[in-house]
């Protein structure tokens, strides 16, 4: 994989545009307002970057990230995604989103809305239960003895592999928890939503401290509905 696309160019897409420019990947930012509003991010990152609109950003992607409010979830374009390995970070806030039925009532998670709408994608939820600050600073090269493990959810295996490849080169080892119905278990208020990266709570407020597979694994199994 060449290029990164990136739907939504925020903490969390901002900090993956960031840890793929470092691991040699290209990526095409795009956000809400237009790419002349990304130059800044764009000039950080160099070389590798460039802003386009969503529709550019789909495009472009070999992988796209889809990485914004859950409530702006409809406004993914879906033509320029067919075929695509989509990888989901949204959380489910219903005081920031607006409330979703179907969530609400757990008859699907919010990954799901979100497959529903892309059909002809194969969504892979990933990155949604780590804090961009500790996305950033937790990155590891393969093989360190302190790398880090995060969930991936996905009902395509092929496309989890996929995915799994692109978190091992911007410096993550994953672990599979099974399809998109079973992401619920890394939403907010779980146990692996945000605490196995920190030593202290708020995870928010603490510095970054790598988890392990296994930890990470205890704290998914641990997950109550
Ligand atoms: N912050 C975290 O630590 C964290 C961790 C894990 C998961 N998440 C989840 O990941 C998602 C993104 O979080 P974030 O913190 O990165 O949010 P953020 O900083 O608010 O960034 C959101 C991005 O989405 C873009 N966006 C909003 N509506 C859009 C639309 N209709 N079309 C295209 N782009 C749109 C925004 O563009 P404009 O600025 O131009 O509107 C912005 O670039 C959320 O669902 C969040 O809950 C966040």
């Amino acid at each position: 994989m060449t290029t990164l696309g990136l739907i939504g160019s925020g903490n969390i897409g901002g900090t993956l545009a960031r840890l793929a420019v470092a691991a040699g990947i290209d990526v095409v930012l795009s956000n809400s307002r237009g790419p002349e509003t990304l130059a800044e991010l764009v000039d950080e990152l160099g070389e590798r970057a460039r802003a386009g609109t969503t529709a550019e950003a789909a495009a472009a992607g070999d992988i796209v990230v889809v990485t914004v409010p859950l409530k702006a979830y409809q406004a993914v374009p879906a033509d320029q995604l067919v075929g695509k390995v989509v990888i989901d970070t949204n959380n489910y806030y219903p005081e920031r989103d607006g409330e979703f039925p179907d969530i609400e009532a757990g008859v699907a998670t919010s990954s799901e809305l979100l497959q529903r709408h892309l059909p002809r994608s194969r969504v892979v939820k990933a990155f949604n239960n780590i804090y961009f600050e500790h996305l950033a600073s937790l990155a590891r090269p393969e093989g360190a003895a302190d790398r880090t493990t995060l969930p991936i959810a996905g009902d395509d295996t092929e496309a989890k592999t996929a995915a799994a490849q692109l978190l091992g080169t911007l410096g993550y080892d994953t672990l599979d928890i099974g399809p998109l119905s079973e992401s619920w278990r890394t939403q907010p208020d779980t146990p692996v939503y945000g605490s196995p990266y920190t030593a202290s709570e708020p995870f928010w407020e603490s510095e970054a401290r790598p988890a392990d597979t296994e930890t990470v694994r205890k704290a998914v199994d641990a997950a109550e509905r």
